[in-house]
């Protein structure tokens, strides 16, 4: 009986993969590795460095658009085709994530990134599309001078010494927007901020393990195995991170509410209607969103700044023009605005490392790219990396003028999408460009930023960039 059943899920298997195979036939039209090298991926044991290696890799090996079977039954395309980013990314009607999104969501939060409920999405982001606006940002230019004042002092602390700036930022980018959303400076609570971070650490390893695990991708496996009770205990500490503020908060504004005009963020959020939970899973999302982005970004543009003097000095020159000699003027938002080169500098950063490289929506129903008919699901991975590797000469040196005003109107139309394209694309944009212009602004006045010989970066990552080894530099205190 037992070989009997054996036989006839192996045939009814065997039937729906080759049906699956003929429906999405389409595809073959398209380069890919064979089923033998991803098979090899799939199941030998990676780090982060290999798995950005290998997609970076199948775009220059194959072109703009790869077919990739990531999983058995369903196709994924890898693409950094233009057709695809407008028809797709730019369509109000393509907005769906794949459901395995909602594998993070006990970690950080059912917000808007990973949010797969299309209809909860479309409301939900109304409430916040327009919040991080230029009014946002010019109420809280007082939360970035007060960091940036306690990140220079870690930094005196730290002179002429080499120190890594993904560990120094990581924590900034954390204390910065805990503060902008929850209005709680969290800056002198080492050991909350320091458990945070470890679990932030731990959960981004269990999920590159568990993603990359055919079994346990489910939700009944992954509950046997050893790994569960460490990801419960993230996902816990997650939560306790911004639910105990926020309870807090809440409370205080029940027994003196806020006669004001200046409404701050929880203030918007609790006129907005959404109940508490939906408050706390879309706060949960953009401490992280909000932070591990924006760290990201300063990391790689200090970094670039140390091993280019020439840039550095330019940029300095900037700040003299603008603000003038006097270091302890803060930089207010009508002078960032004025700051072309910081600019060309953090569009530069973006594009040689952006920090979500690769995004993915999912085709629902058929559509039609650039002449073809693709039937509906499947996965679409696109290679914001790839992207602007593939349409910029030079791709791998730091050149910013290339954003000039007078360069920048050379760039393809969409081959530019470091915060994304379309209706689906990062709220948070304007604060992350202002918040590194700030940042930069107020440290090159403060210090000089040198390399560190014979350091080569090693990039990793699926969801935010980062160096493996570190970005290392010195800082000195500038002097003149
Ligand atoms: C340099 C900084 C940042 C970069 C490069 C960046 C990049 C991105 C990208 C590429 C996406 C699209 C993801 C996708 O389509 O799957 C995204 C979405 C998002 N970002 Fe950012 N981000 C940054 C900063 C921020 C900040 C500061 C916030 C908020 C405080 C934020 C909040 C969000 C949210 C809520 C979404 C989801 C939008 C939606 O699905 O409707 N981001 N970001």
């Amino acid at each position: 009986m037992f070989w009997v059943l054996l036989t006839i899920l192996i045939f009814v298997v065997t039937l729906y993969y080759f049906y699956q195979v003929n429906k999405y036939k389409i595809i073959d039209d398209y380069p890919g590795p064979s089923a033998l090298e991803l098979f090899k991926f799939n199941l030998l044991p990676k780090s982060t460095v290999d798995s950005y290696n290998y997609f970076v890799s199948l775009n220059k090996k194959y072109g703009p658009v790869v077919k990739i079977w990531l999983k058995p039954f369903k196709p994924t395309l890898l693409v950094s085709d233009g057709k695809f980013i407008k028809s797709i990314l730019l369509s109000k009607e393509h907005v769906h994530k794949p459901r395995y999104y909602s594998l993070s969501e006990g970690f950080i939060g059912n917000g808007l990134p990973i949010m797969t409920d299309i209809n909860l999405w479309r409301e939900e982001r109304k409430i916040f599309g327009h919040v991080f606006n230029n009014q946002f940002i010019i109420d809280y230019i007082s939360t970035f001078k007060r960091h940036a004042r306690k990140l220079s002092e870690s930094i005196n602390e730290n002179l002429n010494q080499p120190i890594d700036l993904q560990i120094l930022l990581l924590r900034y980018g954390l204390n910065i927007v805990y503060d902008l959303l929850l209005n709680e400076d969290i800056s002198k609570q080492d050991d909350r901020v320091n458990r945070y971070m470890e679990s932030v650490k731990i959960f981004l390893e269990l999920h590159f393990d568990r993603i990359h695990s055919p079994l346990k991708i489910n939700d009944t496996i992954y509950k046997l195995t050893n790994n569960y009770k460490s990801w419960t205990k993230c996902c816990d500490e997650a939560r306790e991170f911004v639910e105990s503020t926020l309870k807090k908060v809440i409370k205080l504004k029940k027994e003196s509410p806020n006669k004001s005009d200046r409404k701050d963020f929880i203030d918007l959020l609790l006129e907005s209607n959404l109940s508490y939970e939906r408050i706390l899973a879309q706060l949960r999302t953009l401490v992280i969103a909000g932070s591990d982005t924006v760290s990201s970004l300063t990391s790689f543009a200090l970094y670039e700044l140390a091993n280019h003097p020439e840039l550095q000095e330019k940029i300095y020159q900037e700040y003299i023009a603008i603000l003038g000699v006097d270091k302890n003027v803060f930089a207010e938002f009508r002078d960032i605005q004025q700051m072309t080169f910081t600019e060309c500098v953090t569009k530069e950063t973006l594009r040689l490392f952006p920090p979500g490289p690769f995004i993915f929506r999912t085709l629902i129903n058929p559509t039609e790219i650039g002449g073809k008919i693709f039937p509906g699901n499947i996965d679409i991975l696109f290679s914001i990396i790839d992207s602007h590797y593939s349409n910029f000469d030079n791709p791998t040196e730091f050149i910013p003028e290339r954003f000039l005003p007078e360069n920048a109107v050379k760039i393809p139309a969409n081959a530019y999408l470091p915060f994304s394209l379309g209706p689906r694309d990062c709220i948070g944009k304007t604060v992350g460009i202002v918040e590194t212009k700030f940042l930069l602004s107020y440290i090159i006045r403060h210090f000089t930023l040198h390399p560190i010989s014979n350091h080569e970066k090693e990039l990793a990552g699926e969801i935010i960039l980062t160096s493996k080894n570190g970005l290392p530099i010195i800082f000195k205190k500038r002097i003149d």
